[in-house]
């Protein structure tokens, strides 16, 4: 993974994920600030960004495609089927176009750039600004493994990153791309259990966010069914029983499968064409 190395690399929109993935590929040494262009819509914005890492900024998408082994589409849904068809007929087969648009699928970007270019579709987290992202990965149809595996090794730059056939990424964006707002919902609320038994905000916040934080890292690392985990916690007639019971009174699984499924049906909407 050590071995990756990027020549040139091109950032269309960049904005906050723009900011996450040049910092973790210029710090990682995956390339050199200087072979990197970035471009948006704003100059003021885009020059502040440039200044901030150092890199190359223009306003002109196609300009910034060529030479680029790798174009990192990093524009809201809204705006990402007129940028594409801005690139289309700029690009070549020996570059890689890698997106993070959400809810625009492999299929979606290849119609609108009418060209056989590997396209490569990542769904990254917001965690990935602190380098504790998870983000799937797919290739579509003119992408081959080589290139899937170039995007899993750049986004294993911000977190954890796995391969996942594409018709599971609605699914992904409920689990793991709105998860983090379920999460500070239920730090939040757990915070608020604590204030309600009589700690300070902060110190039952820091309580509750690094639970949330070390009961996930058990799952990872122990590889054991989370059930198993959370019987561990559970002694016969003790406290954990009587909340875990509480709950289940309260519906939490339920809501929360829910939540996850409605979110992902959401992404399904969120571009059009
Ligand atoms: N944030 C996340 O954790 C996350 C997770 C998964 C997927 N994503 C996806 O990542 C993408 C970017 O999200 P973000 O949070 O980084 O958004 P953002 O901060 O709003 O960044 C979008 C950038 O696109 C630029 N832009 C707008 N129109 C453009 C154009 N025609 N040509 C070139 N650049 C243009 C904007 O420039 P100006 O600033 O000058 O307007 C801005 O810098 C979205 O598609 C989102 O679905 C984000």
């Amino acid at each position: 993974m050590d071995t990756l190395k990027l020549n040139r690399l091109a950032i269309i929109g960049a904005g906050k994920m723009g900011e996450t993935l040049v910092s973790a590929l210029v710090g990682s040494g995956v390339i050199e600030a200087s072979d990197v262009v970035a471009t948006g819509k704003h100059q003021e914005r885009l020059e502040k960004f440039g200044r901030n890492f150092g890199v190359e900024t223009t306003l002109d998408n196609t300009a910034a495609v060529l030479d680029a082994e790798v174009i990192l589409l990093c524009v809201k849904p809204q705006v990402a089927p007129s940028v594409i068809e801005e690139l289309s007929g700029h690009l070549n087969e020996k570059q890689v176009l890698l997106s993070i648009v959400a809810g625009l699928t492999t299929e979606m970007i290849e119609s609108h750039l009418n060209q056989e270019v590997p396209v490569v579709r990542a769904m990254p987290n917001t965690p990935s600004c602190i380098g504790a992202g998870m983000t799937a990965i797919c290739g579509g149809r003119w992408a081959t493994a080589d290139h899937v595996e170039l995007g899993r090794e750049m986004f294993s730059r911000i977190g954890r990153s796995l391969v996942l056939d594409e018709k599971h990424f609605d699914a992904v964006t409920g689990v793991s791309g709105s998860g983090p707002a379920f999460i500070y919902m239920v730090i939040e609320a757990m915070a608020d259990g604590g204030v309600k038994m009589g700690l300070p905000r902060k110190v039952a916040t820091e309580l509750a966010a690094q639970t949330c934080f070390g009961a996930g890292q058990m799952v990872i690392e122990k590889g054991a069914h989370p059930a198993l985990l959370k019987d561990e916690v559970t002694t016969p007639a003790g406290c954990t029983i009587d909340g875990l019971l509480m709950l289940e009174e309260g519906g939490l699984r339920v809501t929360l499968i829910k939540a996850i499924v409605e979110a992902g049906r959401r992404a399904g909407e969120l571009v059009d064409g």
